[in-house]
């Protein structure tokens, strides 16, 4: 059954097109982070092996937020990692990184490109008169612009 939520059936596709393509990018930085936890090395271990996990679990709530954002719109949410590394435009390999410095600055470059993203989306929802799912992705840019904040303190 579709929602008959004020959104023209053109506009919620765009939106919702416009959320898949973030949920991509927020499955592939969780999974980065995740690495991160599991791969740091070095002397800040303990600190950045706690401070990674709690940013994972930020992250994960933020996936299943956008997820269920698709839903309340009317569309099945992608759930296939297939879907999401087709989908995925940031760089993905700092879980891999050869040093916790080289983990930092592409988590940092990561949620930098998420919110900008997450901002233009919002002015696509504006565009598409969306003003919840515009005030949600504001919310959201502003946990990235936070989580970037609290990455590149670490490395300044
Ligand atoms: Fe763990």
């Amino acid at each position: 059954m579709k929602p008959n939520i004020g959104i023209s059936e053109k506009n919620r596709k765009r939106v919702v097109g416009a959320l898949a393509d973030i949920l991509a990018n927020e499955v592939a930085l969780y999974i980065a982070t995740r690495g991160a936890h599991w791969n740091v090395t070095g002397p800040q271990f303990g600190a950045l092996h706690g401070f990674f996990e709690e940013q994972y679990e930020a992250l994960d709530e933020i996936m299943d937020e956008v997820a269920e954002r698709i839903r309340a719109l009317g569309e099945k949410a992608p759930a296939t990692v297939g879907g999401y590394a087709m989908a995925r435009t940031i760089d993905d390999g700092a879980g891999e990184a050869k040093n916790a410095f080289e983990m930092i600055a592409g988590l940092l470059a990561a949620h930098e490109a998420l919110a900008s993203q997450l901002v233009a989306a919002a002015e696509l929802a504006d565009e598409a008169k969306d003003p919840v799912t515009e005030d949600f992705l504001i919310g959201l840019a502003e946990q990235h612009q936070k989580m970037a904040w609290m990455r590149r303190a670490h490395l300044a």
